[in-house]
């Protein structure tokens, strides 16, 4: 098998789809290995799994910087030094500049809790109980300079129930997260889906089948 292509997490908490990510990348016909972890929260949960996982992992701290461009050159320069060839947003709560972006254009995924490009931004899981859409799911895109938006690579799409509390549909929409992300990657790092001007093209066999109709139609 080819070397595996080296990827860099950014995360700010939790780490959960750093960690389908990290387990993805450990199995053998997996084409990705995971190089490093950064995080901008000293406290953030996933570091600890990334630890076990024997996967190096850093904390670059926004805190110890005063201007956003000194942070950006110290994530980007440690991504360089890793000499990672894709880096995956995974719950990376930072805005990131369109300097920064510019230099990892095509490089640089993010995942969403939403289907793009509805409920960009904060708080997405409540805002859709609110208006009361029936279908909700997630979104893995590369990134552009503006919040949440960039060529979408997949999308998963759950069902919202009566009832249904944010917290309820967060862990529904995140087991397919979970899938999703690493699929995704896959499917970039085989050449399988390409960025072709603002969207993503997929190779001709790649078709998802049947629905998802939420009243069941
Ligand atoms: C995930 O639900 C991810 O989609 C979301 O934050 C959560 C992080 O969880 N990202 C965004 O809202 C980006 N705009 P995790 O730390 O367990 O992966």
């Amino acid at each position: 098998m080819a070397a595996k292509v080296k990827v860099g997490i950014l995360i700010s908490g939790r780490g959960s789809n750093m960690k389908a990510l990290i387990d993805a990348a450990a199995k053998k016909d997996y084409p990705a290995e995971i190089s490093l972890v950064i995080s901008n929260r000293p406290k953030a949960k996933g570091l600890a799994y990334a630890a076990k996982a024997a996967i190096p992992q850093y904390v670059i701290d926004h805190k110890d910087f005063e201007r956003r461009e000194d942070f950006e050159s110290a994530l980007s320069d440690a991504l360089k030094h890793a000499k990672v060839d894709f880096v995956c947003l995974a719950g990376f709560m930072r805005i990131l500049s369109p300097d920064f972006v510019r230099e990892w254009r095509g490089r640089l995924l993010n995942i969403h809790p939403s289907l793009l490009p509805a409920f960009k931004g904060l708080n997405v899981h409540e805002r859709m109980i609110d208006a009361g859409v029936k279908l909700a799911g997630c979104t893995v895109h590369f990134v552009s300079s503006e919040m949440d938006s960039g060529p979408i690579v997949g999308q998963a799409a759950v069902p919202v129930h009566p009832g249904d509390t944010p917290e309820i549909l967060a862990e529904r929409i995140l087991e397919q997260e979970h899938k999703l992300y690493p699929a995704s990657l896959k499917l970039i790092i085989e050449n399988k889906a390409r960025i072709s001007g603002a969207v993503v093209l997929f190779d001709d066999d790649i078709k998802a089948a049947g629905a998802l109709s939420n009243p069941p139609a």
